[in-house]
């Protein structure tokens, strides 16, 4: 079996799923559970110096796999996670080996009073977050944590701050880890019927996470992961253990998953777990060292890749089943699957876009093998 464990700012991961902050792990007994179900660290929800004005309703399903939240930090006040939630959350994360990370928010202030109370309850690192800031104040509060605690910083980055690896590099002289993404917004979604939003916030504004998140979250991890050198959890819209996989591939070192527990439970941190760990097996792969940031490594400098000669897709007559999607959606007229007939395209019309070959549901369509393609010299991003 592939080595699936990690270490980052040295630290040692069990496996690399760890949670990401939200309530489910909003207090001590959520860290607990977190903890027996196999999580590979702990990192507990976001708290501040004053307890969240947290609206109600303030979760709500969006999409496939997707959900809209105005949670805003942690309910519980700071005291009581002083005396109570982290103590539970210490004791379980020592009965299992692992780390414990918390997490903060959100000013200079608010760090700078609940740095050094965290640190003296020996919690492993502290994560703080930057969602409600803009570009200068992130910088001052990443300095004004620094100066107060001696333990590993991660900088959690949100997707609506700008160019994430800008930022990231001028973070980087005062953190020892990146994670990104947090959620995305704000957002709005409204039930028709009543005309009123589905969410009680001001507005009904809210922020997107889950699946939908994923590409965005791919991106901007790879966008940190190529501009710095220290490492990055990579989080958002990780399902299962193959999205884990493309995050590692993307550059992230360990990952975090919300959303997805709070829609299957904590037993999905052994199940995600025990998927990387099929991957690698089936695929060669001894440790998962091997994976990490191989995308970075291949792309980072801004190679662009290019057919040499554009050739439509071909079509598998073995593999189609004559359901016809291609030609649905080919808006070029040049896939033709007349019922219970093989799909057939027109290499005239075709224009590579690529759609039918990505809806096919049995991969019965495909185009040349990479290694045809011609690899254009590495150009510099702009
Ligand atoms: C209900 C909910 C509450 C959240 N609370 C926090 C929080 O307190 N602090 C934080 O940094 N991120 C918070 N997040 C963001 C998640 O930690 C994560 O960055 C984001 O949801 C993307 O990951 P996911 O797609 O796996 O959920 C919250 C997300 C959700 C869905």
């Amino acid at each position: 079996m592939a080595n699936i464990q990690v270490e980052l700012c040295g630290l040692s991961f069990r496996t690399p799923i760890i949670p990401a902050a939200g309530p489910n792990v909003g207090n001590g007994e959520q860290l607990r559970r977190a903890a027996i179900a196999g999580a590979g660290g702990l990192l507990a929800k976001t708290v501040s110096r004053t307890a969240a004005p947290v609206p109600r309703p303030h979760m709500y399903k969006f999409g496939t796999g997707g959900m809209l939240n105005a949670e805003l930090w942690s309910e519980l006040s700071c005291e009581q996670w002083l005396s109570t939630e982290y103590d539970s959350g210490i004791v379980a994360a020592r009965e299992h080996g692992i780390p414990f990370i918390a997490s903060l928010g959100y000013t200079a202030d608010d760090l700078c009073e609940l740095g050094p109370k965290i640190a003296a309850k020996g919690i492993a690192a502290i994560e703080f977050t930057v969602h409600y800031l803009d570009q200068a104040a992130i910088i001052q509060t990443a300095r004004a944590l620094r100066a107060a605690v001696s333990l590993p910083i991660i900088a959690k980055l949100s997707p609506h701050s700008g160019d994430l690896g800008e930022l990231a590099a001028a973070l980087e002289p005062h953190v020892d880890a990146f994670a990104c993404i947090n959620s995305l917004g704000p957002t709005l979604s409204i039930d028709i019927e009543s005309a009123e939003p589905v969410l009680g916030s001001k507005y009904g504004y809210g922020w997107l996470s889950g699946a939908p998140l994923k590409p965005l979250a791919v991106r901007c991890v790879f966008e940190v992961a190529r501009r710095v050198k220290k490492p990055v959890i990579g989080i958002g819209g990780i399902c299962n253990g193959k999205d884990a996989i493309e995050m590692f591939m993307a550059g992230a070192s360990l990952v975090g998953i919300c959303t997805v527990v709070l829609y299957k439970g904590h037993r999905i941190y052994r199940t995600i777990a025990m998927q990387v760990n099929q991957w690698l097996d089936e695929h060669g792969y001894t440790d998962i060292a091997e994976i990490i940031g191989c995308y970075v490594k291949k792309y980072g400098h801004g190679q662009r890749i290019v057919t040499e000669k554009e050739e439509s897709p071909q079509v598998i007559p073995e593999k189609c089943i004559k359901c016809g999607q291609c030609a649905t959606v080919c808006c070029y007229d040049a896939v033709t699957a007349p019922v219970k007939q093989l799909a057939k395209i027109n290499s005239q019309l075709c224009v590579q876009c690529g759609l039918c070959v990505s809806v096919c549901p049995v991969a019965a369509l495909t185009f040349q093998a990479r290694d045809k393609i011609t690899r254009l010299p590495p150009v510099m991003l702009a």
